[in-house]
């Protein structure tokens, strides 16, 4: 069971790079499945520059959705062992976890009962919602996710307008076992105002479990050096204690 506890707003705690959070849970690193890294060479340079940021253990979350990456779990893994022997090679130092981000569609319920999700360490399972409109169903698909055993954690839901004008439905998302994971490029603006603004009114809320970068390319990572660079911009990191580093700390699975 994860505890979280959180530093006492104003309280400072020095932040430099990412390597107090150990682990990234988000990123599109596998060559050649999605809208990430398109080839091993690209996934390899995304790889070290998420370890120089100072991260120690990588999960990465390939897109699962039906309309633009309906990616069977065997593509995913073939493409991801030929990244871990490029990253071994490489003599990178890092631990590389395969999970995905699924996007909540008639597709992924159909999955759900089909085959093994891929997962986090611990049974988590990283879902999208639509930037649009609520899965009708969303708290029985939540209810059926857990009666398998798995343990959901929403994506983004900064991105989710239909959310944070409906706060009490961030509440009712926790409530139903739902951990949420904020992009950290979020609070920066990168995505948009109304973005960053969700981004702050979440983390203000106290309601992030995790951050994630949501890698997809070398931009992604100028944008994050650019917020490391900035107190203004990388003050709230400061502020909260997240969960990254326990979820692999407690397991060997890959
Ligand atoms: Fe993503």
């Amino acid at each position: 069971m994860l505890h979280l506890f959180k530093w006492p707003y104003g309280q400072r705690q020095e932040v430099e790079d990412l390597s107090f959070l150990e682990t990234d849970v988000h990123s599109h690193l596998v060559p050649g499945v999605d809208d990430g890294a398109d080839r091993v060479e690209e996934s390899l340079e995304l790889v070290r520059s998420l370890v120089q940021l100072g991260f120690k253990s990588l999960i990465t979350t390939p897109h699962v959705r039906a309309d633009y990456y309906p990616n069977s779990r065997d593509a995913i893994l073939d493409s991801f062992e030929r990244l871990l022997r490029a990253v071994e090679k490489a003599r990178l130092g890092v631990e590389l976890f395969c999970a995905a981000e699924y996007y909540v569609d008639a597709h992924f319920e159909k999955l759900l009962d089909k085959e093994p999700l891929l997962t986090f360490p611990g049974d988590y399972v990283l879902l999208e919602l639509s930037s649009i409109t609520p899965p009708l169903n969303l708290y029985e698909i939540l209810f059926r996710i857990q009666s398998k055993g798995y343990r959901p954690i929403i994506a983004h839901p900064e991105r989710y307008v239909y959310l944070l004008e409906a706060f009490e439905e961030v509440h009712r998302l926790k409530d139903n076992g739902c951990l949420l994971q904020l992009n950290l490029l979020s609070p920066s603006g990168y995505y948009g105002k109304q973005i960053r603004k969700g981004a702050l009114r979440l983390l203000k809320a106290g309601m992030i479990d995790l951050l994630g970068t949501d890698l997809h390319h070398m931009r992604h990572l100028d944008a994050l050096d650019k917020m490391l660079r900035s107190p203004l911009q990388s003050r709230w990191l400061r502020k909260q204690v997240f969960l990254n580093k326990e979820l692999t700390q407690a397991s060997d699975r890959r």
